[in-house]
């Protein structure tokens, strides 16, 4: 079974959508060099440990401690798996749970699910959800897994303050260990640069099992750490199909040519689109449910890691597109008259799923109305894939350029070749723009600032 990603870049280039949108083949080859050399500072990068995501797949030593872990913890029997978190800490998992999960997941009988509980991501700090959340998911029927890599975060320290009271009435201290996994930054001890984060004393009190977020690895490249895969281990999900995913497109990217790199092309292309074509938005759009939350988990990677005041220089530049989340066909009635007939600054990456889990065929019903007869003896899929066709074509009728990646199916394996391959698409864009893709200034400002009106320290 061919389970690799294809991506298409046809039409984003000028000879179909014009040469003031579109790409000309001169400027991808002037890019190309530029790609080259690159390459060569983020192998370096790689080699020298500054950065871990590339390599979190291939650390068996910890993905068997995950597994084993994992299913120590689903024997245990746990109705519900509720993690807590936010951004990088969060949307990772949710990518994967709603690709690889049936949809309506929470609503099936464990014997459907397969005997692993309901997932319940608390990416926010909304009280109606999280009280509800409280009651829903009684604590001694619940698995919580506290998630943060500077384990400081005022929301996800919040969520575990509620848990850990209602956790600690209902199972009593010694009983917590039982209840509660810890995922955060490694032993200052053992990881000197590693922030001092406040789950650490959590776990030394309450004896937890934890695992280590390595240093070199940012939170929203961080879904192949221990962060995305034991969750998705406790919910049963394929780790080793995760794993040869990660293998075969992290083999794929590691050409510095960019007409042989997946990840290098789609990053030229949307860095010339950007910066000669005024492409500053990319939308993202699944014509899949199942991938509706990996546009989700990219619009966060692109946003954080390219949206940048400062160069690495240190000259103010204030780049980054802005990528936006689409669904189609749902997006069709809602946001494709502005994509088509709008501003045209977008660059629109489709994502198209070659064969679906299920085939629904249309039943020769309403007979009674004839002009519903051309739908009868078809299937959904295919108003489905005609759909995304209708709209692909139409966007470059408008001159709109169209990046289409497509996945023979949706498994675990796709699903990592798909993530991996925008990981090192966004670490290839930090460097065309010429900035850290890898820390977040913006956000850590606005975390002290709400933590100082907190009254805590600023
Ligand atoms: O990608 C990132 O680094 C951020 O989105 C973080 O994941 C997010 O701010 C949560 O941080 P932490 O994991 O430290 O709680």
């Amino acid at each position: 079974m061919n389970d690799a990603i294809r991506i298409d870049i046809r039409l984003a280039m000028s000879d179909v959508v014009g040469e003031a949108h579109g790409i000309t083949p001169a400027e991808l080859d002037s890019t190309a060099g530029r790609v080259r050399e690159l390459h060569g500072a983020l192998v370096q990068d790689r080699v020298d440990k500054v950065r871990g995501f590339y390599d979190l797949y291939k650390d068996t030593q910890v993905i068997d401690r995950v597994k084993a872990e994992a299913e120590r913890f689903r024997g245990m029997g746990y109705e519900n798996l509720v993690v807590l978190g936010i951004g990088g800490s969060a949307l990772g998992l949710s990518a994967l749970n709603t690709a690889l999960n049936p949809p309506y997941y929470n609503l099936l009988d464990s014997t459907a699910r397969g005997g692993a509980p309901r997932l319940f991501v608390m990416d926010n700090i909304d009280p109606v959800t999280f009280a509800r959340m409280m009651s829903v998911c009684p604590p001694e029927k619940t698995l919580y897994n506290a998630i943060s890599k500077s384990g400081e975060t005022a929301e996800t320290m919040l969520q575990l303050l509620i848990v850990m009271d209602a956790l600690e009435r209902a199972v009593g201290k010694a009983g917590v260990r039982d209840h509660l996994v810890i995922t955060t930054s490694p032993d200052r001890a053992t990881a000197p640069d590693a922030p001092p984060s406040l789950l650490k004393p959590v776990a030394e009190e309450y004896e937890t099992t934890t695992f280590d977020i390595p240093v070199n690895v940012g939170g929203r490249f961080s879904v192949f750490s221990p962060v995305g895969l034991f969750p998705a281990a406790v919910l049963g999900m394929d780790i080793d199909g995760m794993v040869a995913g990660c293998a075969v497109m992290d083999t794929r990217c590691s050409s510095p040519d960019l007409q042989e790199n997946p990840a290098y092309l789609c990053a030229a292309l949307q860095y010339v689109l950007d910066t000669r074509k005024g492409k500053t938005m990319s939308v993202m759009m699944p014509y899949s449910d199942g991938l509706r939350d990996v546009a989700d988990w990219y619009r966060q990677l692109w946003a954080e890691s390219l949206g940048k005041k400062n160069d690495l220089d240190g000259m103010k530049v204030y780049v980054g597109q802005t990528p936006v989340k689409a669904l189609g066909a749902t997006d069709q009635h809602s946001q494709v008259q502005l994509y088509r007939e709008g501003p045209n600054n977008k660059v629109f990456t489709v994502l198209e799923v070659l064969e679906f889990s299920e085939t629904v065929p249309v039943p020769d019903s309403l007979v009674c109305v004839p002009d519903l007869a051309y739908l009868h003896g078809a299937t959904m899929n295919e108003l489905m894939a005609a759909e995304l066709e209708g709209t692909v074509e139409a966007l470059t009728h408008s001159q709109r350029p169209v990046i289409r990646i497509s996945m023979p199916r949706i498994n675990a394996n796709t699903v990592a070749q798909l993530l991996y391959l925008l990981e090192v698409e966004t670490a290839m864009a930090g460097q065309l723009y010429h900035v850290n893709a890898f820390d977040q200034p913006g956000v850590e400002e606005g975390k002290r600032i709400a933590r100082r009106l907190m009254g805590g320290n600023g």
